[in-house]
């Protein structure tokens, strides 16, 4: 094996196995693993003609202490099965959904990267439609497939700011659409957004479908801010708490990242917000960052409105809370802090 795990991005390395498992008649079959990285699939398979197709996206860890942690996959596993019922998909049980991964890492273990290198192995489970179908609505038949490969940072940098820019003229997802869903089709729609974005160096920073109005996500993650303590007379000390904000929408992934965010951000004090979040409210954060398994935390350091010739900026390097909650996050993943949440488990190989 010749990677250079601290050269990696977040591209794929062809991994030795996948793993696979079909669902017809009504059920499905024990995941198997296999070199074969081609699928015999059926021209008019559902997932073709209708985009019946979900996936995830979920990371194990080497720690500091030689053990392998794989984070919160049961979280993936539960926000597949919504997927799955969100485009009429056999929902994959979540204990097949961990075996699959548990194979998936067994069978590929020369790709876990090493402790201490920044990259780490990088799990895609994906659910297709297969069964052969003009009319329009849901197949019958299923594929789970998990593809594992090494990964380096989503953004350039290890922990380092990204800029967003917005983009009234293409919206992600609708409210009560698919947004709330991990679906091919939520990307496959925002590249017209996110490729010119990509192209000069930023990404997008999607606004809400109905109104244009409040911050729904960052193209690929949640979005997070930082509000500073504003001065509070009736607080003794005159202060009020670190506040940690984050979108509600009826269009945005329920990003785990995020929800573990949330906890670490009450767990160090602060005060935990989801509501809707107006554009213009990002000049009275001090810090913003897109969240999620790939992006991690990736602070923000400004944001572009071009039709509103304005832009706001945060901060050019990662603040400080957002540090804090990066290495609390990273501590707990790389076995260096104490998993007080349960949210690892470890793979005993
Ligand atoms: N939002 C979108 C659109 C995503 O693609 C992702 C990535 O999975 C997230 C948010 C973050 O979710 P999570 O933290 O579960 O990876
Ligand atoms: C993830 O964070 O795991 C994602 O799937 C986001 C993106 C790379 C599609």
């Amino acid at each position: 094996m010749n990677i250079d795990w601290s050269k990696l991005g977040f591209h794929y390395t062809e991994p030795d196995y996948i793993v696979r498992a079909g669902y017809h008649d009504g059920k499905w079959e024990e995941p198997y693993a296999t070199k074969d990285k081609f699928l015999h699939l059926h021209v008019s398979a559902t997932c073709l003609q209708y985009g019946q197709e979900a996936f995830e996206g979920l990371k194990a860890f080497r720690g500091v202490d030689g053990k392998i942690r794989i984070f919160r996959w049961r979280e993936n596993a539960k926000r597949m099965a919504k997927s799955a019922e969100g485009l009429y998909m056999a929902p994959v049980p979540e204990e097949l959904f961990g075996k699959a991964i548990r194979l998936a890492l067994e069978k590929n273990m020369d790709f876990l990267p090493p402790y201490g290198t920044g990259a780490t192995l990088y799990f895609r489970p994906l659910l297709i439609g297969t069964t052969p179908r003009l009319g329009v609505g849901p197949g019958r038949d299923f594929e789970f497939i998990v593809i594992p490969s090494p990964i380096g940072p989503y953004y350039p940098g290890k922990f380092h700011c990204t800029t967003f820019v917005v983009n009234r003229h293409v919206d992600r997802a609708a409210p009560y659409g698919t947004g709330t869903f991990k679906v091919g089709g939520n990307y496959a729609s925002s590249f017209r957004a996110t490729e010119p974005a990509h192209a000069e160096g930023m990404d997008c920073l999607f606004l809400d479908a109905k109104y244009h109005r409040y911050i729904d996500e960052c193209a690929a993650a949640n979005f997070i801010g930082i509000k500073k303590p504003t001065p509070n007379p009736s607080l003794k000390g005159g202060e009020s708490r670190i506040e940690y904000l984050t979108p509600r929408s009826s269009a945005i992934l329920p990003s785990i990242t995020n929800d573990s965010l949330m906890t670490l951000a009450k767990d160090l004090g602060m005060k935990v917000t989801r509501r809707h979040i107006r554009l213009e409210e990002l000049s009275e954060m001090s810090e913003a960052a897109a969240c999620g398994t790939a992006a991690v935390i990736s602070p923000i350091d400004k944001v572009i409105d071009p039709e509103n010739n304005r832009i706001y900026r945060l901060s050019d390097e990662p603040g400080p809370v957002l540090t804090k909650l990066y290495h609390a996050l990273k501590d707990i993943q790389y076995g260096q802090a104490e998993d007080r949440h349960h949210w690892c488990e470890v793979i005993e190989i």
